[in-house]
């Protein structure tokens, strides 16, 4: 808007800024981000950059302001004659400023602004604003702001982090064949069969009564996962995957739960060995983080110097092995001998608690680990019976990793219509799933998939303990559905 007004034209995305047309010789003016103007390898007269204002100093010959437009985690220097500032020109308000841009004799910034003009476009009242010049805001403090918070250099760097993951996990997704499917966010199936549903109706059902009719005819809930969609889909097309939001009705109280979060999910057909989707997650896993450390090293770098200082030997050391894989039954054998003792007592055919993940993790070497093959009635229904005994164990896997426990969930999936047939019949649920037992009475391959839990994965690389912390938007409280 502002670059039609004033006749400039914004420079193309172009982060090279010596090839960057924006800063050619003979153009008027070119609007810079901080993150051009920082990288710029000449100086160049006719810039304007636009931003934040991150501190003030005044000297009696000289104004310094640096600003941040959060295209990087560094700030570009301004320097003006004192006889620009305003008394609006405060921390935290919004300006632009044109001027030269020039090299910085300072030994850690390349090139900063000479300030011909400084326009406060909007003023900040610096007393109101709850963040302050140049404090370190704990993250359980910026939580209570999730209006203001992406204005902090923590979350600045979370969220270019999370948008450049998100790039990462479809670019690994693109190149390695895969067609990329939007499933659906309302549905009337409950994948997991776990009964964390969100039930979804009008707000006349809701003040009326839910039972009478309902807006799709039969109850409709919020996906907690888009598994079976990908798997119609995988009777069409080999690889696909999707990601996108899941919802659960589950305790928000953890540090490693949400209600709404985002899940990567794959599924591969003609596939007949669970090894072979455990290469997919761990190839996933790998490139995505290789492509977020060589693409936002600064932004990593702040968490593991501020956040978790330990985590950048973590994930080197993930980056260089090979991930260890046991058996469901080998890891409650360790789990009972340990030395340890557990709130809940390990015992075959009892889910893996997160106590029961972290200690499994440790006593592997504190690299990810994959647990497979667990028991029968532990899953849902659409796992591949392993024919192990009766109904003993099926072809699951589940990844987890140091200081978080579970980071993804993935089986091969019952292909065998009699086997999911009367698996479904056992449950009650034939009728509902008649759709999914035609996939596998037309043309049925063996397939299987997973699913990796995207705020969970951020958690882990950046070693975030609190998952609200990962998140665009926390919802602190119930009474602030922001
Ligand atoms: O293990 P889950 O429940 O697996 C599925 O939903 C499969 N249908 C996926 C598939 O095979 N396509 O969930 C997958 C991952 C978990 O391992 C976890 O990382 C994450 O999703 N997850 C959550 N993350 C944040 N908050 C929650 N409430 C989560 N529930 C699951
Ligand atoms: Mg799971």
């Amino acid at each position: 808007m502002l670059a039609a007004r004033r006749g400039w034209r914004a420079p193309r995305a172009c982060w090279a800024p010596r090839r960057c047309a924006a800063l050619s010789p003979g153009r008027a003016a070119a609007r810079l981000r901080v993150r051009q103007a920082l990288a710029a390898r000449e100086p160049a007269g006719g810039v304007t950059v636009q931003g934040w204002v991150r501190s003030v100093r005044s000297q009696k010959e000289v104004l310094f302001l640096h600003i941040n437009d959060g295209s990087s985690l560094e700030n570009l220097q301004v320097v003006a004659d004192p006889s620009l500032e305003t008394r609006d020109l405060t921390f935290g308000s919004a300006v632009e400023v044109q001027g030269k841009l020039v090299k910085s004799p300072h030994r850690m910034q390349n090139m900063e602004l000479k300030a011909e003009t400084i326009r406060v476009v909007g003023p900040c009242d610096t007393w109101a604003f709850p963040l302050k010049t140049k404090e370190r805001h704990p993250l359980e403090y910026v939580r209570q702001f999730p209006h203001l918070r992406c204005r902090t250099n923590t979350l600045g760097s979370l969220l270019r982090v999370r948008s450049e993951a998100t790039a990462a996990i479809h670019a690994f997704f693109k190149e390695n064949g895969y067609m990329h499917i939007h499933t659906p966010i309302i549905t009337s199936n409950d994948c997991e069969g776990a009964g964390e549903l969100f039930q979804i109706e009008t707000s006349n059902e809701a003040r009326e009564s839910a039972e009478k009719n309902h807006f799709f005819d039969v109850p409709a809930f919020l996906t907690v996962s888009g598994q079976l969609h990908l798997e119609v889909m995988a009777g069409a097309f080999t690889r696909v995957f999707t990601f996108g939001p899941t919802f659960r009705a589950e305790n928000s109280q953890s540090r490693r739960h949400l209600a709404e979060f985002y899940m990567v999910e794959a599924e591969l057909s003609f596939t007949e060995s669970l090894q072979d989707i455990m290469q997919v997650m761990e190839d996933l896993f790998k490139t995505a983080t290789s492509t977020v450390l060589s693409k936002c090293p600064h932004d990593v770098e702040l968490f593991h110097k501020y956040v978790a200082p330990a985590q950048k030997g973590r994930l080197e050391q993930m980056l260089k092995k090979r991930f260890v894989t046991i058996s469901y039954s080998e890891a409650v054998e360790i789990l009972k001998q340990a030395s340890q003792t557990f709130t809940f007592k390990p015992e075959w055919g009892c889910d893996l608690q997160t106590e029961h993940e972290k200690y499994l993790v440790k006593h592997c070497g504190e690299v990810p680990l994959f647990v497979i093959n667990y028991p029968y009635d532990l899953k849902p229904f659409y796992m591949r019976d392993n024919e192990d005994g009766p109904q003993h164990t099926v072809a699951a896997v589940d990844l987890l990793v140091p200081g978080i426990g579970e980071l993804c969930g993935g089986s091969l999936r019952e292909e065998r219509l009699p086997f999911i047939e009367s698996r479904l019949q056992r449950l009650g649920l034939a009728d509902a799933y008649q759709w999914y037992l035609d996939l596998r009475k037309f043309g049925s391959v063996p397939h299987g998939g997973f699913g990796m839990g995207f705020e969970r994965y951020l958690q882990y690389v950046l070693g975030v303990d609190n998952i609200k912390d990962v998140i665009p938007f926390p919802r602190f409280s119930h009474s602030c559905l922001l």
